[in-house]
């Protein structure tokens, strides 16, 4: 066991755990954050990821222990109750549909306006494209993000 602090969502926290311990389990198990999801484990799918110093990282594949930096989860985009503009464009597009890959596809979303405040539907397919979703949702994904995107920039 180790001694690892994480900062999340504005908060601090420091766990005694086994240093390979996933990131997404410490999120999920020990901070109660469920918005990350475990799909495949692999680092494959997309289902874990969170935002690490203004990335898209894929928690399931990250030791906790390696983190530095502040880590923000589905559950530190709203502000004073406020959605974020993406949920709020994912809502407005009616996205999800069973909602498991939902998680990744918002936080890989905000990565990419992040970088690309007006993104092209090149930069949008590139930025998505690894983020897997078995309910075909990829096209009002696309939407949402040019919707999010024209909010963010008004
Ligand atoms: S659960 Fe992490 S990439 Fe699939
Ligand atoms: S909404 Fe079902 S897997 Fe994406």
């Amino acid at each position: 066991m180790s001694t690892v602090t994480l900062k999340v969502n504005g908060g601090t926290h420091t766990l005694d755990i086994d240093p390979g311990t996933p990131l997404l389990y410490v999120l999920r198990n020990d901070l109660d954050l469920r918005g990350p999801r475990f799909g495949c484990g692999l680092g494959q799918c997309g289902a874990c990821t969170v935002i690490i110093n203004g990335a898209a990282i894929r928690s399931c594949i990250t030791p906790a222990s390696a983190v530095q930096g502040e880590i923000t989860t589905l559950e530190g985009l709203a502000k004073d109750r406020k959605l974020h503009p993406i949920q709020q464009a994912w809502i407005d597009e009616q996205v999800p549909q069973c909602g498991f890959c939902q998680n990744g596809q918002i936080l890989t979303a905000k990565a990419l306006l992040d970088r690309y405040p007006h993104p092209t539907d090149a930069q949008i397919r590139d930025g998505m494209a690894r983020v897997l979703c078995r309910c075909m949702t990829y096209y009002r994904v696309q939407a949402a993000i040019k919707r999010a995107a024209n909010a963010m920039t008004a």
